[in-house]
């Protein structure tokens, strides 16, 4: 069996995945997503803090497996530094006690192994990562080759929904709040830009919409002016660009990549509106669309395990002392709010 560990942002997870089977024998985890929303966005030494407290609470349930483990996965980036560094050091101090080898995992591959909790893996196939970090189009040929083809030049698509929230007074996570408020709401009410809609690049950037919706709170006199139509109307104008913006990049990628499987994964893919049109866009290029359960959608402990399976069996094992959490620039920034 195999003990893996999630702590790159909010959420304290631990899984216990058999390694023959793919069953998923224990998974918990910890939100603290009430915490961070008076904030408005993860304010990461209170995340690292509440790791501390989180990640020994669901280890609880583990214990009784601990004696069976093979190895031990735990994310080490992409993520906030402080937080990584909650699960590394668990992750550490069991491999060392048990002497078994660690697995470093990649947060974004876990991801993609979300779609395979359980299950056996489909590749190749054209991933769609939408989370609070990243916005990527990954070709993923097999467990070893992963290509992005498409990143986001600024803000990621699940941080535009939370910082659009943050704006109109809504709280965090703002997907969730966002999608929920739209579904009462006129798409056409508010004409926002369609992002790099003339632009031949192939790429998402979502900074300028964001800005576009903060002059329409203005233009009301500030979210406390706001009625709930009003907030409903722009949420759904906001998430109805979102859509036609990613759309329009994913048509030029259908376009050229011949692959039959095309997946949607990370936290904003949980969005039910968003799912839809994709499902149509799949449906007119004849791909077969695949969305793990919205359980799995956003960070989590089995997906972790579940790509620490894969790696287990390509040998990608360390001793403790070879593992570390590693940062970009951004990630040091702490910009994930
Ligand atoms: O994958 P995830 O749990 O964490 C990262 O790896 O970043 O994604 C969290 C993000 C948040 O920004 C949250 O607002 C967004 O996913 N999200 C959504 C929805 N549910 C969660 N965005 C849009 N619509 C949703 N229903
Ligand atoms: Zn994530």
């Amino acid at each position: 069996m195999i003990l893996s560990i999630e702590s790159s942002c909010d959420d304290s997870s631990i899984a216990i995945t058999e390694i023959a089977t793919k069953k998923l024998l224990y998974h918990k985890k910890i939100s603290q997503e009430a915490e961070h929303s008076v904030y408005g966005g993860v304010v990461p030494e209170l995340a690292s803090r509440l790791h501390v407290i989180g990640l020994p609470e669901v280890l609880k349930g583990a214990l009784v497996y601990l004696n069976k483990l093979k190895a031990v996965a735990v994310t080490n980036q992409p993520g906030l530094a402080v937080t990584l560094n909650e699960g590394l050091m668990m992750a550490k101090t069991i491999a060392t006690l048990q002497n078994i080898p660690l697995i470093p995992v990649h947060h974004l591959k876990g991801h993609i192994y979300s779609l395979f909790v359980e299950k056996e893996v489909i590749m190749p196939m054209l991933v769609l990562l939408i989370s609070g970090g990243h916005t990527q189009v990954i070709r993923v040929e097999s467990f070893e080759h992963m290509e992005i083809l498409a990143s986001s030049i600024d803000d990621s698509v699940g941080e535009s929904f939370d910082k659009v929230a943050k704006m109109m007074g809504l709280g965090y996570p703002g997907g969730p709040l966002i999608e929920a408020l739209a579904k009462a709401g006129d798409e056409d009410k508010f004409n926002l830009p369609v992002p790099m809609r003339n632009s031949p690049l192939i790429a998402f950037s979502l900074s300028g919409l964001k800005n576009a919706v903060r002059l329409e709170i203005k233009k009301l006199r500030g979210h406390t002016q706001m009625s709930k139509q009003d907030k409903s109307d722009l949420c759904a104008s906001f998430q109805k660009a979102v859509k036609l913006h990613l759309l329009q990049k994913s048509k030029k990628i259908f376009a050229k990549e011949s692959i039959k499987d095309f997946a949607l994964v990370g936290g904003a893919s949980a969005n039910l509106y968003l799912r839809d049109a994709y499902e149509k866009l799949c449906n007119e290029f004849n791909k077969k669309m695949h969305t793990a359960p919205l359980e799995y959608c956003s960070d989590n402990a089995a997906m972790i395990g579940r790509y620490a399976i894969d790696a287990y069996y390509y040998g990608a094992l360390y001793t403790p002392n070879e593992v570390k959490v590693k940062v970009t620039k951004k990630q040091q920034n702490n910009t994930l709010l």
